[in-house]
Formats: C-alpha cells, sequence, structure tokens
C-alpha cells in the first residue's frame, strides 16, 4: 500500500476524484464500490462535476453496494443506499441497471450476501474500491474481530461503531447488524483508494500502516494490496511515523 499525505479535505478529495475518473477513461464499463459516510462526500461530489464537464463517462459502469445497516434501505435516511442515491447516482445520472447493493431488509441475508458474491465473480472480481477507514481500523462494516478472508457477509457492530454510527442519523437509531463486502473483496480488487481526514482517524491510520496485519484492525489487510493507495490529509496522518 502506498500513502500519500495530502495537505486537507480538498486535496484528498481532488487526488482520489482524479485517481477514480483516469481508471474510468481506462476502463468505462469497470464494476466499482464506493464507500459512503463523511469522507467520501467531496470526492464524489467532484465526480458529478466531472461527469458533467464529459471528463468522464459513467455510462458503462456497474456499482455494487460496499455495506448497509441490517434493516435499512434506500427510503433511510443516514443508510449507505439513501447517501449514496443523493450524493452520486442520482446527480450523476446512474441508471438503476447499473446500480447493486444489499437488500438489507431480506429475510434471508446469507442469500443477498450470495447474490453480491456471485455479481463480483461474474464480473471477474472488482476493478476499483473507494473506501474509508472507521475510527476502530474498520473497512465497510468488516469490525475489529472479522476474518480478513470472508467476501460478503453479516457483521455485529462494535459499540464504537453504534456510537459513531449516529453522525448519519437525525434522531438516535438503533444500529445492530451491517451486511458487508468482505476484506477479501478488498485484497483481491484491481484498486483500492483509501481516504480519511480528520485527527479522529489518526490512530487508525497509523495501525492500518505501521501495525501487524491483523484483524484487530481491519484496515490492515490493505498492506498486503500491490494496488492499494491512501490519501490520507495532515491531521489523519499526525500519527505516522514519516509525517512527524
Ligand atoms: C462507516 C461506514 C464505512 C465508512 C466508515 C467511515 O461506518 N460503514 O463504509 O467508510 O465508517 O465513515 P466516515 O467517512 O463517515 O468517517
Amino acid at each position: 500500500m502506498e500513502i500519500v499525505v495530502v495537505a486537507d479535505f480538498e486535496e484528498m478529495s481532488e487526488r482520489a476524484a482524479a485517481d477514480i475518473i483516469t481508471l474510468l477513461n481506462e476502463k468505462p464499463d469497470s464494476l466499482i464500490s464506493l464507500a459512503a459516510g463523511s469522507t467520501p462526500t467531496g470526492t464524489l461530489n467532484r465526480l458529478v462535476e466531472a461527469q458533467s464537464q464529459e471528463k468522464v463517462d459513467f455510462s458503462q459502469a456497474i456499482f455494487v453496494g460496499l455495506d448497509e445497516w441490517v434493516g435499512m434501505d434506500r427510503t433511510d435516511e443516514g443508510s449507505t443506499q439513501h447517501y449514496l442515491y443523493d450524493t452520486f447516482f442520482l446527480p450523476a445520472q446512474i441508471r438503476e441497471d447499473q446500480i447493486f447493493f444489499f437488500d438489507a431488509k431480506a429475510a434471508d441475508l446469507e442469500q443477498e450476501c450470495q447474490k453480491i458474491d456471485r455479481l463480483i465473480e461474474e464480473h471477474s472480481g472488482l476493478d476499483l474500491v473507494l473506501l474509508g477507514i472507521g475510527v476502530n481500523g474498520h473497512l465497510g462494516l468488516n469490525e475489529p474481530g472479522v476474518s480478513l478472508e470472508l467476501t460478503s457477509h453479516v457483521m455485529d457492530l462494535s459499540e464504537t461503531t453504534k456510537q459513531v454510527g449516529q453522525k448519519y442519523f437525525a434522531q438516535e437509531t438503533k444500529l445492530v447488524r451491517g451486511i458487508t463486502l468482505g476484506c477479501q473483496h478488498f485484497v483481491d480488487a484491481d484498486k483500492v483508494i483509501l481516504i480519511a481526514n480528520g485527527e479522529a482517524k489518526a490512530k487508525a491510520v497509523a495501525g492500518m500502516v505501521q501495525g501487524e496485519i491483523t484483524s484487530d484492525l481491519p484496515a490492515s489487510v490493505l498492506q498486503k494490496h500491490m494496488n492499494a493507495i491512501g490519501y490520507i490529509d495532515q491531521a489523519a496522518a499526525s500519527l505516522l511515523e514519516q509525517a512527524q
């Protein structure tokens, strides 16, 4: 994994968007998974702008959901689908037939995991994953303690994620489990872009880069990836040895 320390949120977003545009221009029918959350908003806004300026064309790309809170769908404010539709799919005019999500309201969540695993297999793997990182080092909803060899799966949320996740909701919301792509999907993806900003992420970022590869900090699995890049702002990089 390569780490690029950038000045701030703006530069992080600019660099991540530029990489995604380059990849799309090389492979317009890419299979892409995009994180929701606070971190990707600047990146996604730039992608929408680039498409409106005809610098990139997403019309052949396929999008697969990274994760979702179990029990929620697009109609729930605070769900990852709600965020991605609002921030990217609708403004970028992505068609419904280009979008595949876990149905996190389904009775049979195992079947949903198989559905998404099959889709990824049929496309010979993910071309690009845009990831954020949780303050506890999670990727998607792969929480500390997860097996790093899993593909799609359902996971009990950590107390940290239950609390931090409240920021996505207007009122207090019970968060119990998540359905998510697995760390093996990220390791197998052609390219991974991880973005992180702000001091709250500094400990997780240091663990991801400098610690051992451990399920206690799932993002550390990216150390194995030969084509992963992290755009980390100075605050989030403040505990990295080379940034001291
Ligand atoms: C959330 C999501 C992740 C996201 C991470 C960081 O809980 N499940 O996919 O990347 O935590 O979120 P944020 O960008 O809001 O800090």
